[in-house]
């Protein structure tokens, strides 16, 4: 009975660490937020602050929301001053009345996209007299024009929600942001994790021509993580001109896909490789707070979020995505059918004609490679994967308890 109770513990624990904190919710509970949470929601910042722990959130009433939309500032611009009130540290009010020496640089949600130049994306938060509390941009000339208003949430150590008396000023966050499709691909790609990938694609016009054609309609690009592409490079090199295009494609996908989208929607994604017959496709799976994209050969997970501001979004993925028609060999099974549970037992069919056979030929010999745990990029997942490893460590725990109270009854 003990290990019972035991084990209904864990289970809640489990449970209680894969609800993440809401913040549109959390606003939501208090209407003199009201616009501050809307555009919280607009600029996509929402879904990033619910996607991290330890972090505070520096709101600001209607009122001063609407000093900020007074000045007519592009939406991506807006974003970037939103962003420079989410700091990535957890600040509640015991702990901002007795800061260290009185005072502190933090980062932010704007120093981490990489378009605050140098240190301007850090907040200044200094202890002044009388018990108040000054907000400033670093790049500002030290002046705190926000202080403290009073304390909106605080769940201790992940998120705290704090007002402000006004939305912090800051040059470089004001200065005009490009709208996605003039920004620069691979330099944002590059900074952000993916710079194999990026300058591989750089390479290729013909790709990269066919990624950014396509952003003002809309796309979305898995981009591999360094590691991952880097241990794949071979392999690549060793494709045809045409299949290393196809490879290329094969990371975009023409539609716009928020996080939200891609959590809700399970299922087949076309990409901009797929050209009627040649299908080229992949399935996207949630497990639990995790996406995964799947073809027949290989199992990638979305790591990290890079841009999200419709109609562009772009993540980083634990693996090189292998699409089945140009690793043909390597596929579990030769059937173009749509099997969407491949076992490991579905040995490569026989019958391949040799057009296959020519195909095979063509692309990267891995022997017997049947398993997603065989193919290349696999070396990334051990970085990639810190979260994930937490939970299934959990798991784990959980199915140990679960015996353990089974093997007492
Ligand atoms: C804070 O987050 C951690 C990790 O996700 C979780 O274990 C903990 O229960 C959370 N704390 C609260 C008070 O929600
Ligand atoms: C967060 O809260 C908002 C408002 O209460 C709700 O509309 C939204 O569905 C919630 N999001 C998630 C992921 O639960
Ligand atoms: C506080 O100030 C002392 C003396 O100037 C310095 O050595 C120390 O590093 C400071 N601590 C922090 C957290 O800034
Ligand atoms: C923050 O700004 C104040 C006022 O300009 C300045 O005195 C202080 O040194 C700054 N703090 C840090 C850590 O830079
Ligand atoms: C994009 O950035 C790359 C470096 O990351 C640079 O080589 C290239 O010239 C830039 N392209 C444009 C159009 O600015
Ligand atoms: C770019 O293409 C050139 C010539 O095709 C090649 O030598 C070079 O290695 C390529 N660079 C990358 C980063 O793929
Ligand atoms: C490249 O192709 C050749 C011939 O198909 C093959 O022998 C070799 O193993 C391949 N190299 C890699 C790194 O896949």
């Amino acid at each position: 009975m003990a290990a019972f109770s035991a084990a209904l513990l864990i289970l809640s624990a489990v449970l209680t660490t894969s609800i993440a904190h809401n913040i549109s919710h959390i606003l939501s509970q208090n209407p003199e937020f009201s616009t501050f949470n809307h555009y919280l929601t607009l600029t996509r910042l929402a879904s990033e602050i619910d996607r991290h722990n330890t972090i505070t959130v520096l709101a600001v009433n209607n009122a001063a929301m609407d000093d900020l939309i007074a000045k007519d500032l592009s939406i991506y611009t807006v974003k970037n001053i939103l962003s420079l009130h989410v700091l990535v540290d957890y600040f509640d009010a015991k702990k901002l009345h007795q800061i260290t020496n009185g005072t502190a640089l933090v980062s932010t949600l704007f120093q981490a996209t990489g378009s605050a130049p140098g240190a301007s994306g850090l907040v200044n938060i200094t202890d002044l007299r009388g018990g108040k509390v000054g907000f400033g941009a670093n790049d500002n000339g030290g002046t705190l024009p926000a202080v403290y208003v009073k304390s909106v949430k605080e769940i201790q150590y992940n998120i705290s929600v704090i007002q402000i008396s006004q939305i912090i000023p800051s040059v470089a966050a004001e200065a005009p942001t490009p709208a996605p499709s003039k920004q620069n691909l691979t330099a944002i790609m590059s900074k952000h994790g993916c710079k194999i990938f990026a300058d591989t694609l750089f390479n290729s016009s013909e790709a990269y021509n066919i990624f950014t054609d396509n952003i003002d309609g809309g796309l979305t690009i898995f981009c591999p993580a360094d590691d991952a592409f880097k241990g794949f490079l071979p392999k690549f090199k060793n494709l045809t001109a045409a299949g290393q295009i196809a490879l290329l494609e094969f990371h975009g996908v023409p539609i716009y896909q928020s996080i939200a989208n891609l959590k809700s929607n399970n299922g087949v994604m076309n990409t901009l490789a797929t050209d009627g017959a040649e299908k080229y496709d992949f399935t996207v799976q949630n497990d639990g707070d995790e996406i995964t994209l799947k073809t027949k050969l290989v199992t990638a997970k979305i790591t990290n979020t890079i841009l999200d501001e419709q109609p562009l979004a772009i993540y980083t993925i634990s693996k090189v995505l292998l699409p089945e028609e140009l690793f043909k060999s390597e596929a579990p099974s030769a059937s173009p059918a749509p099997a969407p549970e491949p076992t490991p037992a579905d040995a490569p069919a026989p019958q391949a004609d040799k057009k296959k056979k020519k195909k095979a030929a063509d692309a990267p010999s891995d022997d017997n490679s049947d398993t997603p745990a065989e193919s290349p990029g696999d070396a990334a997942d051990d970085d990639a994967d810190d979260s994930g490893a937490g939970r299934f460590r959990g798991i784990g725990v959980l199915v140990l308890a679960l015996i353990f109270g089974i093997l007492m009854v």
